[in-house]
């Protein structure tokens, strides 16, 4: 079954033309104006919906809202003239999905139009798997809606049942902390036995008793017996996090108890057995400390049965303004202040700023907006230091020096989709092929305009 698509434009030339382009992959309706659009949205299950902006007198915008209020809302992607990008920014803060620019390139608005079918899938995977995890305990919850993070959360659905040892890799601040208590919280093992250990806040020593525990008497010091944290952890999950910094004597114990379920307190021979489900996390590739020298190769193995890779969030910028959005919210009610939108300006900072301290810096970065904003809306420069340089706001004629837009800064749609594949491409170690990956286009399409523009 194709999927259902709604293309609403006042031009009948261009609904048309849209509609012979697209009906091989899409079950399309069409609409001329807002009236005829909702009728349309009410009475049939329609999953997409690309509409103009300007639809004669009536707004594109208020048939977005419109619809996107509706119980079963479909995915909305606009339409504007080429150099209105700052109502394409409007529209996406109000819920459209993503924006295509006049005059239209329908390879491009296919692509992006397929995408949006898988983005609605996910979102309703979504919205089912923090139900579960609401129903089951309150913990933050894990957002995002692009393919990366698609992957993640199937990944979590998939594993979080079994007793699989999962081993979480990722930059600082890109959620595997989330991700551990979601798989905990969805493991069906008992909410309150999730067992936390920071390896590299420890001594050797240290962390090797605080694992397994001692015997009284096993070192200087151990005047008691001490249960460690895997025996606290038992029927329950252990979290390891940053398990690259572990050294190499706890390392073998901690294989042992991968590979036979059994410890051994220190100072003692007795042999312990312990039902634990094992999740470590990493901000190094633990591939390459084993090719250092620095990891076991065969604690790798068994740390990596499944392992998932949380992406950075520079290469996943469609779930920027989600996360932000949700950030907002939580601060505003955190500190009993009323939900304001961004600026444009700041959203375009927000959408072109490079995270690397991933959403955690974007998380800080909202906090800090809402706190000192007394405007009606959070604006540039509420934000922190670090985003001003990042971009202009639109009309300020002035460019900053740090500015890493190249041509106008304001909304220019060339300058920011050379910065999203520089970005990609960078974050691909300069391979083109993971590179159009990550920007969600072909490999072709990436090297057309690599041809085109080069960076
Ligand atoms: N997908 C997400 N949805 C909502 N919040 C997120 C998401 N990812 C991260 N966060 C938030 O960002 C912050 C950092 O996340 P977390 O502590 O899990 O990162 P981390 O990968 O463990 O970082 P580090 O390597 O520095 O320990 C937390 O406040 C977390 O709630
Ligand atoms: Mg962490």
């Amino acid at each position: 079954m194709l999927p259902t698509l709604l293309i609403v434009d006042d031009e009948r030339a261009t609904r048309e033309g849209l509609r012979s382009a697209l009906e091989d992959e899409f079950d399309v309706y069409t609409a001329g104006g807002t009236a005829e659009a909702l009728k349309i949205l009410k009475s049939e299950p329609i999953a997409l919906l690309l509409t103009d902006l300007r639809l004669g007198a009536d707004s594109g915008m208020d048939l977005l809202d419109a619809a996107l209020a509706l119980p079963d809302a479909p995915v909305a992607v606009m339409m504007t003239a080429y150099g209105s990008v700052d109502t394409a920014v409007e529209a996406m803060r109000r819920g459209a999905w993503h924006f295509v620019t006049k005059p239209l390139n329908l390879d491009e608005v296919e692509m992006l139009l397929k995408r949006a079918v898988h983005s609605r899938s996910v979102e309703s995977e979504n919205r089912q798997l923090t139900r579960q995890v609401q129903q089951s305990h309150k913990i933050e919850r894990l957002i995002g809606k692009s393919p990366a993070m698609t992957q993640v959360f199937d990944l979590i659905q998939q594993v979080a049942p079994t007793r699989a040892t999962v081993l979480i890799e990722g930059e600082s601040g890109t959620g595997k902390e989330v991700v551990a208590h979601t798989l905990h919280h969805l493991s069906g093992r008992p909410v309150a036995k999730l067992v936390m250990v920071h390896c590299a806040a420890l001594s050797p020593q240290l962390l090797e008793s605080e694992l397994f525990g001692h015997e009284k008497g096993a070192f200087t010091g151990a005047a008691q017996r001490r249960i460690g944290r895997f025996e606290q952890a038992d029927g329950g999950t252990i979290f390891l996090d940053e398990i690259g910094e572990i050294d190499a004597s706890t390392q073998v114990k901690l294989l042992r108890v991968l590979s036979e379920r059994t410890l051994e307190r220190v100072g003692s021979n007795t042999p312990i057995k312990v039902d634990v489900r094992v999740i470590a996390a990493t901000n190094k590739s633990l591939r390459a400390l084993v090719d250092a020298g620095s990891f076991r190769e065969d604690l790798f193995f068994r740390l990596n049965v499944v392992r998932i890779q949380m992406p950075p969030l520079r290469s996943r910028r469609e779930d920027i303004v989600l996360l932000a959005n949700c950030f907002l919210q939580e601060f505003a009610k955190d500190n009993q202040r009323p939900v304001k939108p961004l600026s444009d300006a700041a959203l375009h900072a927000l959408l072109t700023y490079a995270w690397p301290g991933n959403v955690r810096e974007l998380r800080t970065a909202i906090e800090h907006g809402v706190v000192m904003s007394n405007d009606p809306v959070i604006d540039i420069r509420h934000l922190p230091q670090f985003l001003l340089g990042n971009a202009t706001a639109p009309g300020d004629s002035a460019p900053s020096a740090k500015n890493n837009l190249e041509s106008p800064p304001d909304f220019n749609l060339h300058a920011l989709e050379a910065n999203a594949i520089g970005s990609a491409l960078a974050a691909a170690k300069g391979n083109r092929t993971h590179a159009a990956e990550l920007l969600g286009v072909s490999r072709r399409t990436l090297q057309r305009k690599l041809k085109d523009s080069p960076l």
